[in-house]
């Protein structure tokens, strides 16, 4: 298994494993246009030469934005995700980057977990953000 930056060829794969995992996944176009765009950054693990997990952040002011982060079903609970944020620290702390925030669905416990796990604090809640009913959690990891 390895992480690695995304490349044009793993567009399909990741708007794939959105569609797998939101209600509502970022469409092909949404990903193609954010490919050109110098202030997003796509990791994708990778096995026997399948895309199964991706994380996907932008860099705004210093700081990363995490926008996604999804494992496909079958693959979960094996630790990947972590490793994918583990990858984000390392290189947050090789470009000197001194926070990294996210929104989550309050709903959403096996995220939420995760980002506990990895440091992260919940600063603030953005209320009924989603579809106008469930809150977000705005949580931060500072550096
Ligand atoms: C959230 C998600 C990315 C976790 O991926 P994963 O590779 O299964 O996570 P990991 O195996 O690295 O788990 C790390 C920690 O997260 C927490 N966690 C992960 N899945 C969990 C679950 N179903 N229930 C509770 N805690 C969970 C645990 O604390 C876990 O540590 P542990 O296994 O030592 O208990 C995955 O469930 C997913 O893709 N969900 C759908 C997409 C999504 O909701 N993304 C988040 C958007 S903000």
């Amino acid at each position: 298994m390895k992480i690695r930056n995304w490349t044009n060829d793993d567009i399909v794969s990741v708007a794939e494993i959105e569609k797998n995992c939101f209600s509502k996944p970022w469409t092909l176009a949404m990903l193609e246009e954010e490919i050109n765009n110098p202030y997003f950054f796509c990791l994708v693990v990778e096995t026997d030469n399948i895309v199964i997990a991706y994380l996907n952040y932008h860099i705004i002011n210093g700081q990363y934005h995490i926008a996604n982060i999804a494992v496909e079903s079958n693959y979960r609970r094996k630790g990947i995700a972590k490793g994918l944020l583990k990858e984000l620290l390392r290189s947050a702390k090789e470009n000197n980057i001194s926070g990294i925030t996210l929104e989550v669905n309050s709903n959403n416990a096996a995220a939420e977990n995760l980002y506990k796990k990895m440091g992260f604090k919940t600063m603030g809640i953005r209320k009924k953000y989603y579809g106008g009913t469930e809150d977000a959690l705005i949580m931060w990891l500072y550096l």
